[in-house]
């Protein structure tokens, strides 16, 4: 399968061609950055989870149609993750698929949701239920934009990073382990081998399993809480999977003779953060959200643990049964 060209520039305006093709741009990345004032044909997005909706796709399509767009149109995607995600589908069905060009600009995206093609928005309080997969034609990369991100958004792609690397490479971990935030957020040369990294890692997986079907499952590590946390709590996708990933850790402690050091490990790098520590009951509300998309598969989910770093594990299990588990560990 042919993957998206990824280019690292510090120049985006250079990329855009600016004849038949639109730009969506994250409202606060536009008011931070001028050079993309002068495009004329530019729909403004608020980047929040409540807008990763049926109400944000028919502003889009209908922005689609007054500019005409045709089959061989562009469309420019400038912002974070929720932005990418909801433009991606738009542009999955507009016309049954016209081309689309992600410019991440959190880290989280630059690492992660510019890559691999999964668009969804949330429907029926369900995170990402709704979707497609739907391969942008370029990512372009410019880590300047991560110059102006919060703190906490900044800590959030960390968080994914770290869950790539706890599943595929202990050096990765190390690396990013040893050093402090700051270090991180100051040099350009450890966030370039970090998120290259995780790129390297996300795309050897994409290409294996596009569909989602196989190996392409274990990014949902930490993931089987987090949609549920990250909606209750109002928490940074980020950091709710990072307390997914060590809730996971800790049941298959209990359950599966998982690499204590795993859990350890994860309460220290989250203390180093600066995130709260994370509070293990879960709510009614809570658990229901967890499992609520997953009421009709058989009774059954698949979960995703770490036996010990770098040796990921699928495993099915009951979710009567995972969710007393869950409900019971302190
Ligand atoms: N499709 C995928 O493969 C995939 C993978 C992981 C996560 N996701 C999705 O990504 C979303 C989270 O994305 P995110 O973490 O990028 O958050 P986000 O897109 O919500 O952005 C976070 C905040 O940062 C602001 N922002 C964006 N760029 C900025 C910049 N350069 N400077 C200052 N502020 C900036 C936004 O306006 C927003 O307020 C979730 O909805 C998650 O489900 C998708």
């Amino acid at each position: 399968m042919n993957i998206s060209e990824l280019i690292y520039t510090d120049n985006i305006s250079n990329y855009i061609d600016e004849s038949n093709s639109v730009l969506i741009i994250d409202k606060k990345v536009y008011s931070l950055f001028p050079e993309f004032n002068t495009f004329k044909k530019t729909l403004l997005f608020h980047s929040s989870e409540i807008n990763k909706s049926f109400y944000s796709i028919n502003k889009i399509l209908n922005f689609f149609i007054e500019n005409k767009l045709s089959r061989n149109s562009k469309v420019y995607a400038i912002g974070g993750g929720t932005l990418l995600d909801t433009v991606g589908f738009a542009a999955s069905i507009y016309k049954r698929g016209i081309n689309i060009i992600n410019v991440p600009t959190t880290l989280l995206s630059m690492a992660d949701a510019s890559i691999g093609g999964k668009n969804a928005i949330n429907f029926n309080n369900t995170k990402n239920i709704i979707g497609t997969f739907y391969l942008p034609i370029q990512v372009l990369i410019n880590l300047n934009f991560l110059n102006t991100l919060e703190n906490k958004h900044f800590k959030s792609g960390l968080l994914e990073i770290v869950k790539i690397s706890l599943l595929f490479s202990k050096e990765l971990f190390n690396f990013i382990n040893i050093n402090q935030l700051k270090d991180i957020r100051n040099s350009k040369i450890i966030i370039e081998k970090i998120i290259k990294e995780a790129v390297h890692y996300k795309t050897k997986l994409v290409m294996e399993d596009y569909y989602d079907v196989g190996r392409r499952k274990l990014l949902n590590y930490g993931h089987t809480i987090a949609h549920s946390i990250e909606l209750t709590r109002k928490i940074p996708h980020g950091i709710a999977v990072g307390y997914g990933m060590l809730l996971m850790q800790k049941y298959a402690e209990n359950y599966y003779g998982a690499n204590p050091e795993l859990s350890i490990t994860l309460i220290k790098l989250i203390s180093k953060l600066r995130i709260k520590p994370f509070i293990f009951e879960l709510s009614e509300i809570e658990l229901d959200l967890v499992f609520q998309d997953k009421k009709l598969s058989n009774k059954e989910i698949d979960i995703v643990f770490l036996k010990d770093y770098e040796y990921p594990i699928i495993k099915r299990v009951s979710i009567n049964e995972l969710r007393n588990k869950i409900k019971n560990m302190s």
